[in-house]
């Protein structure tokens, strides 16, 4: 079976829109995001467009401050504290990667733990680790939302994950751990990953290699996601052998139209329960 991502975002996106509009009868404010977007590097100018546009469609409010890539750390810290002043702004989200001169550390401990849609502040990533309530970073997010259409209950599943990225992998562990699943993270370093990947009941990758997870890397019915997105020969490729793994796994998300989606409808989602959390 194939995840279709984007309808699957498409429900979720329906949902939030929905709660909006009941949402703006009642309140004076509405959801609002604001991306800060520094420099011109291709793929944040895209993700940002795309975000902007999903945005709009829910009715969550979206705005984009754009800075040229030479831009002052100490600029872009002071607008963060406006912005997490500000009570017409629910969620603030610094477009990754950063130029050398910026601190990412810095710009993601700035942000207000309430208003950090990504939910990489310390605060919201302790959180998680603890199994209490935080913002769950939104690609993971989107990857458990997938896994559990295909299996509700994950109680003593091996997941594997390659790659341990404050992004993907490492809350990835931790949303799996509290599902109950037995998680193991395999990394650049990780000696025969493959002896691993083919133990694996639940196999998530985010390397950035396309066709690094082989077919005799996956064990027969494995739900396998595919958080890649890399350029092969022109094409928008995942890091999974899509072709030869889809015969021999249970369920598998393509790419492009697996991840990507959930994860823009998982920003959506993480931006109104900030902006819940904020009004009441
Ligand atoms: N760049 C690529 N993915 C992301 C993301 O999820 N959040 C932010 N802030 N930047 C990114």
């Amino acid at each position: 079976m194939i995840i279709d991502g984007k309808k699957e975002a498409e429900l979720l996106q329906q949902k939030i829109k929905q709660e909006i509009s009941v949402l703006k009868k009642t309140k004076s404010k509405v959801p609002s995001l604001t991306v800060i977007l520094i420099g011109e590097y291709t793929p944040s100018l895209i993700y940002v467009k795309n975000k902007e546009k999903q945005s709009k469609d829910v009715g969550i409010k979206s705005n984009i401050i754009k800075y040229p890539k030479d831009v002052s750390e100490q600029d872009i810290l002071n607008k963060i504290k406006d912005l997490n002043k500000d009570d017409n702004v629910s969620g603030i989200l610094v477009q990754l990667p950063l130029p050398d001169q910026i601190d990412k550390e810095k710009i993601i401990n700035t942000i207000s733990p309430s208003k950090d849609v990504d939910g990489f502040n310390p605060n919201n990533v302790g959180n998680l680790a603890s199994g209490y309530k935080s913002i769950i970073p939104c690609t993971p997010l989107g990857c458990l939302l997938l896994i559990k259409k295909i299996e509700k209950n994950l109680t003593g599943m091996h997941a594997v994950i390659i790659g341990r990225s404050n992004l993907n992998g490492k809350p990835m562990a931790q949303l799996l751990l509290r599902e109950n699943c037995t998680v193991t993270i395999v990394h650049s370093k990780s000696k025969q990953i493959k002896s691993h990947s083919e133990k694996a009941d639940i196999l998530i990758t985010a390397v950035g290699v396309p066709n690094f997870v082989k077919k005799d890397w996956v064990k027969d019915n494995a739900i396998v996601i595919d958080v890649g997105i890399n350029k092969l020969n022109g094409k928008i490729v995942g890091d999974v052998d899509f072709e030869e793994v889809k015969k021999k796994a249970k369920a598998i998300t393509p790419v492009p139209g697996g991840v990507g989606p959930m994860t823009i409808a998982c920003l959506l989602k993480n931006t109104l329960e900030c902006f819940k959390a904020l009004s009441t």
